[in-house]
This record gives C-alpha cells, structure tokens and sequence, in this order.
C-alpha cells in the first residue's frame, strides 16, 4: 500500500527535458485517479523517466513501496544514480563549474564562455565513449551542459555523441540546495534502471502502477523533437509499445500513457484513438515548450490513457 503523505513535497526536476511533465503532472494524476486508488499501489513504475516529472508529482503525494524509474539515455540514468549515491561530491562538482563559468567575461561575443562549453561538451563525450570514466563529472557537466546549451535540448549523432550547440547563457545556477537533496532523499529508495522500457516485466501486477511518456509521435506537418538517444521511436515503436500496455493490463496492472495528439494536424489521423481503442482516451490541453519550429510553441492538445 502507498501512504498518502500528510504533507506532499514539493521537488521539480533536476533539468530541462524535452516533452517534461511538469505543467501537465497534475492533470494526468487527476486522470489515473478516476481509475485507480493509489493508496492500494505498492509499486509506481515510470519506464521513459526523462526529467521525472510525473515521479516526482506522484510519489511527493504518495509514499510508495517500491519506486522504479528507467530510461534508454545512460548519461541521465547515470545523473539519477550520481545524485542518489554521491550527492555531496555532485553538488561540490556543481558549485566549482558554476564559479567559473559566471566568472567568465562576456565581451568579443561571449568567446570565453563558449569556449568553456565546448570543452565541458568534449570532456563529457569522452566520458560517455568511455563508459569507464569519472561518472561523478559526467552527472556534474550534465546538468551543466543541460543549462547553458541550445533550449536545454539534449541530442546525439548518429554515434551517440551529444552535439548540442551552445545557448549563450550570461550566468547560471544549475540546482537549488534544498530541491536535489530532496531529490536524493526520494531516490534512496528507487530503483533506477538503464534500459528498455520492455524490461519492466517483472513489476507487472495489480498492486502496480505504470506511466508511461514515450517520445512523441511527431505530427505530420512539423519536425518535432524525437532524438534523446541513438535509437529513434517510429510508429512501429508506437505499435510495439501499445502491443506491451495491453499485455501489462490485461495482467491487471493499471496505466496511464500521454502522447502528442495526431488531430491537431491531421483530423482524420486516428492512429492512437485505434492503438489504444480498449482503454480510455482523453484529450487535454498543453502548452509545448521544446520545438523545432516557433509554431510548435502554442496551446497543444495531448493525449492521456488509462485503464
Ligand atoms: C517524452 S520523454 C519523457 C519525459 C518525461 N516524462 C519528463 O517529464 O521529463 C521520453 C523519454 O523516453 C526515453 N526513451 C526512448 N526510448 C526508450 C525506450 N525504448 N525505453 C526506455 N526509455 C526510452 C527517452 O530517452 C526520453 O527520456
């Protein structure tokens, strides 16, 4: 059983995620709450963590059991273990590289502070090709590159290299002292996995709660933002991922899923309605920060699913 906690806490992500819950974390509990009691949930699984946003929103409210977040991105799920397991050591990282950079001057077109950038950029690649490295540093100038590049996207190549340009940033501060220990406290005991959200099978049952924010399926008439990782998420992606929500639920687990809407561009496009036809469908309002075109930026229909 979870325990609703007589005072929720209040934490907020640690980074900019694109496609993050924060705005919409409310809702969506409202939505789940139509169909499931928490208080009879043991264990909240969140398998397409990204910035945690809904974790963070649910288990402030209700004290779980067990608590499982997971992403396919080895650089965050390395963050998440970094400052559950070593903050002190991540905060002092953090406190060394935001002096720096703030004392870095601003003139001849910010020249200093981009350099700055792009070096933290190449020692947190090599890092990451590594796979050995010094994790703690990796945690520490995730955050930091998260703050100071392009819109706090986070992309990769082809080799799964992060390649975001820099974002002209005069000065920053990359965490709040009370949120990331908090943040810690709730991750001592949450199990953080590195992997395919298909690996979850385990938790499967009816004292279990999924979420699942899988990358959104970009509308047909916008380049929208997809690549967190190497691997891309088509439509077969969407289709597999239905093809396991389904699996989940009929074992009796309760869900929710969010995507983007396909009526916002295509009236006709009913390709989650279909996928996702057993369940219940409801389409809510967002305002959608993270696009790659400005007209991406308005009020946005989303979908939430439930059983
Ligand atoms: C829309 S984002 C989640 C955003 C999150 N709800 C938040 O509030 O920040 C989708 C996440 O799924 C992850 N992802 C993509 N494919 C995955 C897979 N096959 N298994 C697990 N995670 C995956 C991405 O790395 C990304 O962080």
């Amino acid at each position: 059983m979870a325990i609703l906690r007589a005072k929720p806490l209040e934490i907020s992500p640690l980074i900019k995620w694109a496609g993050g819950k924060k705005r919409l974390a409310a809702i969506i509990q409202e939505e789940a709450e139509k169909k499931v009691d928490f208080e009879n949930i043991d264990t909240y699984v969140e398998p397409f963590a990204g910035g945690a946003s809904m974790f963070l929103h649910l288990a402030s409210k209700y004290e779980f059991k067990r608590q499982v977040i997971m992403d396919i991105n080895p650089a965050l799920i390395n963050l998440y273990r970094q400052v559950r397991d070593n903050l002190r050591e991540v905060t002092a990282g953090l406190d060394k590289i935001q002096v720096a950079y703030n004392a870095l001057p601003e003139n001849d077109d910010f020249e200093a502070k981009k350099a700055y950038f792009y070096e933290a950029r190449t020692q947190f690649n090599k890092i990451l090709i590594d796979g050995d490295g010094d994790l703690i540093q990796q945690a520490v100038l995730f955050i930091f590159l998260n703050k100071t590049d392009f819109n706090g996207l986070y992309r990769v190549n082809s080799k799964g290299l992060f390649n975001v340009p820099f974002g002209r940033r005069k000065s920053i501060n990359l965490y709040d002292n009370n949120n990331i220990h908090q943040f810690s406290k709730l991750l001592q005991n949450t199990e953080i996995l590195l992997g395919d959200y298909r690996n979850t099978g385990k938790y499967i049952g009816d004292r279990t709660f999924f979420y699942f924010d899988p990358p959104y399926r970009p509308l047909t008439d916008s380049a929208s933002f997809t690549s967190y990782a190497k691997s891309t998420f088509n439509d077969d992606s969407q289709r597999e991922l239905a093809t396991y929500v389904m699996k989940i639920a009929n074992a009796g687990t309760h869900f929710a899923l969010s995507n983007s809407d396909p009526h916002q561009s295509d009236k006709n496009d009913d390709f989650f309605d279909n996928l996702y036809k057993d369940f219940t469908i409801c389409r809510i309002q967002a305002a959608r920060m993270i696009s790659a075109r400005a007209r991406g930026r308005g009020s946005v229909s989303e979908l939430v699913i439930t059983n």
